[in-house]
């Protein structure tokens, strides 16, 4: 077995089955056969991938698995308009078609829509078949890959159809950001600047500090960015996996963001372009209460520009349009809108009373 750089554990409360799991860090993970054999024994295997990612690393997966053992692939269109039930239903398909059991493990090759799709397929099929997350995208890696949220969207909103259902583990093989746009790069590194700016303000430095090591894509750096951010998530998981209350601050620009999502058309913004500018609103709005300094707001959106990231809401999106758009989305609670803002930088908290003429204000900024 190839020696991670790190290796950590997402700890999860036990009902009388240990759900811990790993995280596991390096290079050559989608590589290494000798892991695989240990998570899986015989099990069958279902891959699915996508047809973008698939002519680039499923041949090394196929390989690590082994000659000896089953495995059906399903590669899938590319894209966020995939995310759907139709694409889960292909593949209890092909996992019907090929007989696979409960033993049977489905195995995530890909960004965050492949993960959420395939951790969904995974929760229904046979009621419930474990699951492995090869994430290789920069933001499922340090976001969708871990925690267990799973789903798929449905036409009246996003993510709305899904379930809990956590992997049997996270393999993080940092050889597949080599080939990952600059784009979607810039995306994955807005949810890492998150993490700092909602729990740990030393890592939100640490983060300025290496914006041109991030930049050039530095392994060791990326590496730690990646294990600091995983590390969190795994931190906040355990203490609420099901999002009664604390986990929500994990959506620290994301109200902002689903509503310029949903206002553009899913795809136009990539969902971490949109996190980041639903970010500096948010803290921006937390400078105007007196939690953060205007400073720390300016150093945000230096650090975001950086790498491309738009720090502006689209000029056609007014308060009165975030308003509207946002009205329909999974952070209402009992028809209030919840935002996540900073009480101080490392410390986010949760408000339902965030003003038109705030959110007027900040776009006026
Ligand atoms: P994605 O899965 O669409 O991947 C982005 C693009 O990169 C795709 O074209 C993909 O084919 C391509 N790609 C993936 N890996 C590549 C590689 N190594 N080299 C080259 N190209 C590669 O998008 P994403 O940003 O990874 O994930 C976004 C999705 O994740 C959304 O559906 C969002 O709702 C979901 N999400 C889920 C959670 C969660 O907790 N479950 C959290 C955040 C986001
Ligand atoms: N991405 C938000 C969460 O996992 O809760």
């Amino acid at each position: 077995m190839s020696n991670p750089i790190y290796s950590l554990q997402v700890d999860l409360p036990c009902s009388g089955i240990d759900r811990s799991y790993p995280i596991i860090i390096g290079h050559g993970v989608l590589s290494d056969s000798e892991r695989f054999a240990a998570l899986l024994g015989d099990s069958p295997v279902v891959l699915v991938s996508n047809d973008t990612v698939a002519p680039l690393y499923m041949s090394r997966v196929r390989d690590a698995l082994g000659q000896g053992r089953k495995v059906t692939e399903v590669i899938l269109p590319d894209g966020e308009d995939q995310k759907h039930l139709m694409s889960a239903d292909q593949i209890w398909q092909k996992a019907l078609e090929y007989h696979h059991e409960r033993r049977s493990v489905f195995i995530a090759l890909g960004g965050g829509v492949i993960g959420d799709l395939t951790g969904y397929s995974a929760a229904c099929f046979l009621r419930g078949v474990d699951f492995i997350q090869l994430p290789t995208t920069l933001l499922a890696q340090v976001d969708s890959s871990v925690g267990g949220k799973t789903g798929v969207n449905h036409p009246l909103g996003k993510n709305m159809i899904g379930a809990f259902h956590q992997p049997r583990a996270v393999l993080i093989d940092l050889d597949s950001l080599q080939t990952l746009p600059d784009r979607e790069f810039a995306a994955g590194i807005a949810e890492i600047i998150k993490y700092g700016c909602i729990w740990d303000p030393d890592f939100y430095h640490w983060l300025l500090e290496h914006s041109d090591a991030l930049l050039t894509r530095n392994n060791e750096v990326l590496a730690e960015a990646i294990q600091r951010s995983c590390a969190i998530k795994a931190d906040v998981v355990a203490q609420d996996e099901r999002e009664g209350g604390l986990r929500a601050i994990l959506n620290f620009g994301h109200t902002f963001a689903h509503a310029i999502e949903h206002v553009m058309g899913y795809g136009v913004w990539l969902h971490g372009e949109a996190v980041a500018c639903g970010m500096v609103m948010a803290a921006q709005i937390s400078a105007t209460r007196g939690h953060v300094s205007e400073e720390m707001v300016i150093g945000l959106k230096r650090f975001l520009e950086t790498f491309g990231l738009p720090v502006e809401p689209p000029s056609t999106m007014s308060a009165e349009v975030f308003l509207d758009a946002m009205a329909g989305d999974k952070k209402v609670v009992r028809g209030k809108i919840r935002y996540v803002l900073l009480e101080k930088l490392g410390d986010a908290c949760l408000v339902d009373n965030v003003t038109i003429d705030e959110i007027a204000q900040t776009l006026a900024k």
